[in-house]
């Protein structure tokens, strides 16, 4: 067997977790959670899980993928037996699940990208304002709404997975090393920017308020909806519960300390969502939109492009901010393409490009039905973040904490030292109350969907297929 690729560089590691964990999770899904939980009360329940749950179970992840140097199935079986092949196919799964809308997520904003040269973002949304005006609803929202979906979502859709494709068809390092080296910096730049700009908006206090103060009446009344929405955003924006960290840390070498490692990773990844936070909730309140959480997955772009076409400069802005996003995006997407074309490399011995080509068709195909109506971004995305991730997290901490335990301590140890009791700490904790937690978190989120599935609202599948006449 060829040996098996290690990262070129000893960053490479570093920037591929990070432009894995930095995506439209941040970017896309982070502000418009925020806004369905309430604001400021579903931040603080997100920030205590990244740090409670989020920490610990990054480093699950890294000492199963090192320890082991194989993909998330065979490290799974390796470590626990051949049952848990089972529980690895569910991995490989949620993977194909999320690509497949994450992809059209992701063309919305190369579109929205390409639309910026055409015109600015002022004179597009003038181009709707007369049905926005009958309608009642922002033009920005009108732009969104003909944008998200149909021919226009289809095509973008399909040169994204192209890209994606194209680059783990190259290998690891060529491909995505190299993509995730500018990407970082750019969007924290720009990010930073636009938040000292939101800051100057006239409602801004309304968004800081909304956004940062939280009453713990609210986190009281609604803990059973605002636990396993933030835990499932925690997981989707680290990419955790999939084993994105896992196929990432088996290509590492011995030396790196990986609790600094998940540190930084986590940091950068959390500190990027705050930032968007802090750009889109001034500019809702400015905007006059009082309800920040009925935004869905239009947020970002109706509040962005409103921004855009306000701003002095927003133009250029406005094509930097949605190409840097979609670079963002791809960095995220090669990562869970990765997983699965691993598996299929390591288990199968199927070359390379025909692995990333064959598994990135499918996904494509899954994709298609979303851009022709959003319902299939929340059925998806719902399983995934609802009960996939949360699923696969519980799992990982059975393994390293009750299976397996002995090697995870000694694997977190190489590359740090003697962690004396804290590595005890950090077994009993995966052990006992994070479990706990997970297991709560995912009956809560199995609940959830149920409700999704068949409630009678046209957002919920039920009553949208009694809407469309299905029924
Ligand atoms: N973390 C990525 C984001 O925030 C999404 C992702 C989830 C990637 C799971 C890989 C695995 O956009």
């Amino acid at each position: 067997m060829a040996e098996r690729e290690t990262w070129a560089t000893r960053t490479g590691f570093i920037l591929a977790a990070v432009g894995s964990a930095v995506g439209l999770g941040n970017i896309w899904r982070f502000p418009f959670v925020t806004g369905e939980g309430g604001g400021a009360a579903f931040l603080l329940v997100y920030l205590l899980f990244i740090l409670v749950v989020g920490f610990p179970a990054i480093l699950v992840e890294f000492v199963v993928g090192r320890h082991t140097e194989r993909n998330p199935v065979g490290a799974l079986i390796e470590l626990g037996g051949g049952a848990w092949k089972f529980i690895g196919a569910i991995f490989i799964m949620t993977g194909f699940a999320i690509l497949s809308y994450y992809s059209v997520v992701a063309g919305w904003f190369i579109r929205y990208f390409v639309e910026g040269f055409r015109d600015s973002y002022a004179s597009q949304l003038a181009g709707y304002e007369d049905i926005a005006a009958e309608a009642g609803e922002p033009s920005a929202a009108i732009m969104f709404g003909e944008l998200s979906t149909g021919l226009d979502a289809f095509f973008f859709h399909t040169l994204f997975m192209a890209l994606t494709i194209g680059i783990v068809a190259l290998g690891i390092r060529r491909g995505i090393e190299l993509a995730v080296k500018v990407m970082v910096p750019a969007i924290i730049l720009l990010l930073v920017g636009m938040a000292v700009w939101a800051f100057t908006l006239p409602e801004s206090g309304a968004g800081y308020s909304y956004y940062l103060s939280p009453d713990f009446a609210v986190i009281a009344d609604n803990w059973v909806e605002l636990l396993p929405a933030a835990a499932g955003q925690a997981f989707f924006t680290l990419s955790l519960g999939m084993g994105v960290m896992i196929t990432y840390a088996s290509y590492l070498g011995e030396d790196r300390n990986l609790s600094k490692d998940g540190a930084t990773i986590i940091g950068f990844d959390t500190g990027i969502a705050f930032l968007t936070g802090l750009v889109v909730f001034p500019i809702f309140f400015s905007a006059g939109i009082q309800e920040p959480g009925d935004g869905g997955a239009g947020a970002i772009f109706v509040s962005m492009t409103e921004a855009f076409a306000t701003v002095p400069g927003g133009h250029i802005l406005g094509v930097l901010f949605f190409g840097t996003v979609a670079i963002a995006a791809l960095s995220s997407a090669i990562s869970l393409l990765e997983v699965v074309t691993a598996y299929v490399i390591d288990e199968k011995g199927v070359e390379r490009w025909k692995a990333a080509l064959g598994m990135g068709g499918v996904i494509y195909l899954l994709g298609v039905p979303v851009t022709y109506d959003l319902i299939f971004l929340d059925m998806l995305d719902g399983l995934v973040e609802g009960i996939l991730l949360v699923f696969g997290a519980t799992m990982l901490m059975i393994l390293v904490g009750w299976i397996a335990p002995k090697f995870a301590v000694q694997e977190l140890e190489k590359g740090i030292g003697d962690l004396g009791g804290l590595g005890t700490a950090w077994i009993w904790a995966v052990r006992v109350p994070l479990l706990l937690v997970l297991v709560v978190t995912l009956v809560l989120g199995v609940l959830g969907y149920y409700e999704f599935l068949t409630g009678t609202d046209p957002d919920q599948l039920y009553g949208w297929l009694q809407d469309q006449g299905y029924l």
